[in-house]
């Protein structure tokens, strides 16, 4: 290592920063975050450190650097766009054996400052030794993405358990082991997920029995998405890669169910159109029995669980029977195929509104306020229209839509498999009978179709990769 890593407390200590300028700001805003005193030589200030005076956040001497400006400082930084002037702070500085970071010039440097992930008080730093800070940017966004934002405040409450936990476990082995398992499990979640309150009770529970965890279990119900495991959030990421079983059904894309844990066990539980593996019922107590178990659960489903997704019902049983959940939003088939498809959903020329409906044919027919639906300057999502199609052109044409007006039919979007097929209400039957279209299917009525000739942006590869984008189990709509 070229450098050893340290944190400094600056707290009520003067750091002192010469140079006036955007740079200088910068560092200025890293030394306040850490409740630093600092004090800025400078002939001129910045926008940004004049706001800073102003509001008594910093203190500043208006003229050029001066040896005696290091008498009080605890640490240095020279940030002005003289190299002479950095080089005499960074060689005046050393002299008096005070920590100098001059920006831009490690081998002025006796430190340097990291790119940091902020979850205080959980702080990551990265850092290149000064070879690429761009790099060490790179990593941090990666990390970030890792690293959930809740962390600080788990890291509260491990701080308000400690003394608990020490008087608890004598042996530091178990001690280690006590937080190994309970920074890891549900409390962690309801921690993530902003319920502090039952968090607490669940870390006094597991203080309070013999082995860590409270016993119960939790469910997440985790949107999937429409299918690219791009467009997953960390959130659904992080819970799937957690989960002791995933229980899934036909609308979860195969690479989607690729990001979860490897070893946990993966229940299917259909859904197809006339044909559930397992009934809504049965389902709704396999969650139940699976938490009470003390399994972490992760419940995935196809798009977003409150669009068209029966999520509702799943988490109801849950609240009934006392059972933790927390629900996690996704991309909708609308947002996904739209944007994937190049039709933008609203439009200032085209459309002021859009609108969800499920497209499921019932009896022969879909019960829906046709007449809402034919009102112009708006765009219709048809969800489960496939089938419908027919009854979905007739009802429109029949409540005044023109026969020219466009409609577009997206398959498999988002995916590698993506195919999207455009007509009017006139024309679009042929092209669906000689095309047969597949399984899922979103159907979207509007003028703002006609954009995606011009828009469409997204290309599927020639040849897909194999079992990378069709919907597990088999399909039908
Ligand atoms: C039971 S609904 C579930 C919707 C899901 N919860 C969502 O938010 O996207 C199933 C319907 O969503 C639509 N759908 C879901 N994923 C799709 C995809 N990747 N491409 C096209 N349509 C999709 C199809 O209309 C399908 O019949």
């Amino acid at each position: 290592m070229d450098f050893f890593p340290i944190f400094l407390d600056v707290k009520n200590r003067t750091s002192l920063v010469v140079g006036g300028g955007d740079v200088a700001a910068r560092k200025v805003t890293l030394l306040l975050k850490a409740q630093g005193k600092i004090h800025v030589v400078s002939p001129t200030l910045c926008a940004d450190l004049q706001a800073s005076l102003d509001k008594g956040l910093i203190t500043h001497t208006a003229r050029e650097f001066q040896s005696t400006d290091l008498d009080d400082a605890y640490l240095v930084i020279a940030a002005t766009n003289d190299p002479a002037v950095n080089r005499q702070v960074s060689e005046q500085a050393r002299d008096r054996h005070l920590p100098v970071n001059v920006v831009d010039q490690p081998e002025l440097c006796t430190f340097i400052t990291p790119s940091i992930i902020d979850r205080s008080p959980v702080v990551a730093a990265i850092s290149t030794g000064g070879a690429s800070p761009v790099l060490a940017r790179i990593i941090r966004s990666r990390l970030e993405t890792l690293i959930p934002a809740g962390y600080g405040r788990l890291a509260e409450l491990a701080n308000r358990f400690r003394d608990r936990v020490k008087a608890r476990f004598q042996d530091p082995k178990d001690r280690r082991l006590f937080w190994e398992k309970i920074l890891q499990s549900g409390v962690a979640e309801r921690v993530f997920s902003g319920h502090i309150e039952e968090a607490y009770i669940s870390m006094q529970r597991a203080l309070d029995s013999t082995e860590p965890g409270d016993g119960m279990g939790e469910v997440y119900l985790v949107g999937g998405g429409p299918g690219d495991p791009d467009l997953l959030t960390f959130r659904a990421l992080r819970l799937m890669q957690q989960a002791d079983v995933v229980v899934y059904d036909r609308l979860v894309a195969a690479p989607v169910l690729e990001m979860t844990r490897r070893d946990a066990e993966r229940i299917y539980v259909g859904k197809e159109r006339d044909h559930h593996a397992m009934r809504q019922e049965e389902i709704n107590q396999l969650l139940v029995d699976l938490a009470k178990k003390g399994k972490r659960v992760v419940r995935l489903k196809g798009g977003d669980p409150f669009i068209f997704g029966r999520g509702g019902e799943e988490i109801d049983t849950l609240s009934a029977e006392g059972v933790p959940f927390q629900v996690v939003p996704a991309i909708t088939a609308a947002s996904g195929c739209a944007a994937y498809s190049g039709i933008p959903l609203t439009h200032r020329d085209y459309a002021q509104s859009v609108t969800f409906v499920t497209g499921h044919l019932k009896d022969g027919s879909i019960n829906l306020n046709w007449g809402q639906l034919a009102q112009p300057h708006q765009t219709v999502v048809f969800y489960m229209g496939l089938v419908g199609l027919p009854v979905i052109i007739e009802k429109l044409i029949e409540h005044g839509v023109s026969p020219e007006m466009p409609i577009a039919l997206i398959q498999q979007g988002t995916t590698e498999k993506q195919k999207v097929f455009t007509g009017t209400l006139a024309s679009i039957q042929a092209i669906v009978e000689r095309e047969q279209p597949k399984p899922p299917t979103l159907i979207i009525v509007g003028e703002v179709v006609q954009l995606q000739e011009k828009l469409s942006w997204y290309k599927t590869p020639e040849v897909p990769r194999r079992g990378a984008t069709s919907p597990i189990g088999p399909t039908a709509d």
